[in-house]
């Protein structure tokens, strides 16, 4: 697919803004990655939040994506605890783990203890972003950040978690810390969406994916409000804003009304299905991330359900449910950007 004259006309955009481009945006989450041996080549023995520290590896392995599909959009490559680790926190990103935190955060004291993040902590961030957006023309760039409950769950836990239930134990038995804790988690994420806009990032994503574990009740009270207060600040910087968690069948309205132009929704819920509970609200999503390792016709009749469902949306924006399982195929996935840009939508 040739590339836009500029991101303001990408069919990204357009879907974003609820409007009617030629072809179904299509992007991955996790597009960037072990899925690509160019990744894992360029990562080969230096870390992952090093990696995220160097502007021109954060460009290059930003681009990979974009140069072997011609995707709609790129991510920007870094992660969500990348704030946090920018700002003093104590934390890694431990190979096949995920980030873990030296000392998990559980009273008043240690969540007065985070320090808040200034932009001053991420200069190399606004050096990547710029070196991007040169680079990628009229391909637009997604900034992200991690929302408040998500990166809470790291920082309590100390590290992954199935059940949160520390995380869950501090929201029902110390909401007064709870509460604070995502405060500033909410500055910390605002702050770095703001840096990533400034120089040059053209929409923002905050992932809250382990929203899913709570009651609709526990996110409106406890989350909601938080997740609110960054795409609040988002809202001033004038780019669309995406809002994606997993698992949340149930909190697709609520995820919505926290300020969302498109709501990412996960593949256990049919686009259908989540329509009417978005609102008059853009989509992303859905296909099965593990479709891929169906065969292709099976891969590509899945993902024209997935565009099919999305032409009752205000804006479509394709990708999968959840992020690229890193033992995907990566000719899969160029064979399904492709059959996505190509799709028919005359009619
Ligand atoms: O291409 C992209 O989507 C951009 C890059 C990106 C990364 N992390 C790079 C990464 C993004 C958007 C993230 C966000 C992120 N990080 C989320 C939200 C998205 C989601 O998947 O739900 C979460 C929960 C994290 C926390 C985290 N960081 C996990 C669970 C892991 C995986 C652990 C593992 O190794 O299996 C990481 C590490 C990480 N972040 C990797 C990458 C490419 C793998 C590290 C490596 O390649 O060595």
């Amino acid at each position: 697919m040739s590339a836009p004259a500029s991101p303001s006309d990408s069919a990204f955009l357009r879907a974003a803004r609820g409007e009617r481009p030629d072809h179904t945006p299509v992007w991955f989450m996790r597009q960037a990655g072990r899925s690509l041996p160019e990744y894992r080549k360029v990562r080969e023995g230096v870390g992952m939040l090093e990696s995220c520290m160097d502007p021109e590896l954060v460009v290059e392995i930003t681009m990979q994506p974009v140069r072997r599909y011609g995707v709609d959009a790129a991510i920007f490559f870094s992660d969500i605890v990348l704030p946090l680790k920018a700002a003093g926190v104590d934390l890694d990103i431990k190979p096949g783990v995920g980030p873990v935190v030296a000392s998990p955060v559980r009273t008043m004291a240690d969540v007065e203890a985070i320090p808040e993040l200034e932009p001053v902590h991420v200069p190399f961030i606004t050096e990547a972003v710029r070196g991007l957006v040169g680079e990628l023309g009229g391909t637009p760039l997604i900034g992200f950040a991690g929302a408040p409950f998500t990166v809470a769950s790291y920082l309590v836990e100390g590290g992954p978690s199935k059940e949160h239930a520390a995380t869950k134990a501090m929201m029902f038995g110390a909401p007064d810390v709870f509460e604070a804790l995502l405060a500033k988690i909410a500055r910390t994420a605002a702050t770095y969406l703001e840096v990533q806009v400034a120089a040059g990032a053209s929409a923002v994503q905050l992932f809250d994916s382990w929203a899913g574990a709570l009651t609709p009740q526990d996110y409106r009270t406890h989350v909601q409000p938080h997740s609110a207060a960054v795409l609040s600040r988002a809202a001033s910087l004038g780019v669309p804003r995406i809002h994606f968690g997993v698992g949340t069948a149930n909190l697709l309205t609520d995820m919505g009304e926290a300020g969302a132009d498109v709501v990412g929704v996960d593949w256990r819920t049919p686009l259908d299905r989540a329509l009417p509970l978005v609102g008059d609200r853009a989509v992303q999503g859905n296909l099965d991330p593990t479709l891929v390792f169906a065969p292709t016709e099976v891969l590509t009749a899945r993902a024209a359900e997935v565009i099919e469902a999305g032409r009752g949306a205000k804006g479509h924006i394709f990708n999968l449910g959840h992020g690229v399982i890193p033992s995907t195929d990566p000719d899969q996935l160029a064979r399904l950007t492709e059959f996505v840009q190509s799709y028919e939508l005359a009619g």
